[in-house]
C-alpha cells in the first residue's frame, strides 16, 4: 500500500497523487520563500491552464532519486523545466508544440536569429504571421513563428480553426519578451537527450519503467460548464478522461509516483476513485 491523498488549491484545480511506500510525503503549507521561488523559473512558453503558480507545491512531490520525469500533457512543461530532471519523456497531442520544442532543440541560434528580426508586441506583425501559410516556411522559421504567436496572444491560448490554423486574437503588449538566444540555448541544453513524443498521452505512458515519476496535467472536460479545454483540433472528452483513468490504475498497480492535477469539480472525482 502506499500513500494516497490530495489537496485542493487556490487555482481550482485539485492535485491527486499516489506516492509508493518509502516516498517522502509533501509540506502541507509553504513558506513565503517556497512561493518566491516562482519567479526563477523559466521556460518557454506561456500556456493556457498552466500551472506555474503551482510550482513550488508540485516540486515537492519530485525525489532526486527519482530515475526519469514523464509528463504526458506537457503544454509548457514548466515543471519540467522547474526541475530541471536529468532523464525525461515529454509529451503532447499538439504537433506544432513539439516540432518547436524540436527545432529550438537542434537549432537554438537559427531560431534566436529569426526571432530577432520580428518587433515586439506589433498587433500588425503579429495578424500577418497569424495569416502566414505554414507549409513553406524552414523549421527555424515555423518555431519562430509559434514562438512569437505564442507570445503575444490573448491569454498563452492555443486555438485552431476546423482547418488547422492558429486563430487567436492579439493578446496585448504585456505578456513579457521574446526569448534571447542565451535563453533559447539554455532551454536547448534542457531539452538535449530528452525523449520528446507527439501524441496522444497513451503513447508517452507507454514510455514509463519503474523508478520514474509521472506529472499529468490533462485539460479540463466538465459536463455542463465551460472550461478552455480546445488545445488542438481534438476535444478532451469524457471517453479520454475514462481511458486516462484506466492508466492511472495501470500505473498504481505497478508502484508507479504519480501526480495528477484536474479541475476542482466533482467530475473530477471520476480521477480519484
Ligand atoms: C492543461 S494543459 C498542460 C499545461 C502544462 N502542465 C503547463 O504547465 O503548461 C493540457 C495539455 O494537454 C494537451 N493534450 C490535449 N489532449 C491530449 C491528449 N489526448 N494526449 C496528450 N496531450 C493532450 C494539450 O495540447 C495541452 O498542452
Amino acid at each position: 500500500m502506499g500513500f494516497r491523498g490530495s489537496w485542493a488549491n487556490t487555482h481550482r484545480a485539485t492535485c491527486r497523487f499516489h506516492l509508493p511506500r518509502g516516498r517522502l510525503r509533501p509540506q502541507p503549507r509553504l513558506t513565503p520563500w517556497e512561493v518566491q521561488t516562482v519567479t526563477t523559473t523559466t521556460g518557454l512558453l506561456r500556456w493556457a491552464e498552466s500551472k506555474r503558480q503551482l510550482l513550488p507545491r508540485l516540486a515537492q512531490f519530485w525525489q532526486a532519486s527519482d530515475s526519469r520525469y514523464v509528463e504526458p500533457f506537457a503544454g509548457s512543461a514548466c515543471l519540467f523545466f522547474h526541475l530541471q530532471p536529468r532523464e525525461a519523456v515529454l509529451g503532447d497531442l499538439n504537433t506544432d508544440l513539439m516540432a518547436t520544442y524540436r527545432t529550438v532543440r537542434s537549432s537554438p541560434d537559427a531560431v534566436a536569429a529569426r526571432l530577432s528580426e520580428m518587433p515586439s508586441a506589433d498587433e500588425a506583425f503579429y495578424y500577418k504571421m497569424r495569416d502566414e501559410v505554414t507549409s513553406p516556411l524552414s523549421a527555424p522559421d515555423r518555431a519562430a513563428r509559434f514562438i512569437y504567436l505564442n507570445r503575444y496572444c490573448f491569454n498563452g491560448l492555443y486555438r485552431t480553426d476546423l482547418n488547422g490554423h492558429f486563430n487567436v486574437p492579439f493578446g496585448g503588449d504585456r505578456t513579457g519578451l521574446l526569448p534571447s538566444r542565451s535563453q533559447l540555448r539554455k532551454i536547448a541544453y534542457r531539452l538535449r537527450g530528452q525523449t520528446l513524443v507527439n501524441g496522444d498521452f497513451g503513447s508517452t505512458l507507454r514510455h514509463v519503467r519503474q523508478g520514474d515519476f509521472v506529472y499529468l496535467d490533462p485539460p479540463y472536460w466538465v459536463e455542463g460548464r465551460r472550461v478552455f479545454r480546445e488545445y488542438s483540433s481534438s476535444v478532451f472528452a469524457e471517453g479520454d478522461l475514462k481511458r486516462l483513468k484506466r492508466w492511472l490504475t495501470h500505473l498504481k498497480e505497478r508502484g508507479i509516483a504519480f501526480v495528477l492535477s484536474y479541475a476542482h469539480y466533482r467530475r473530477a472525482r471520476l480521477l480519484g476513485r
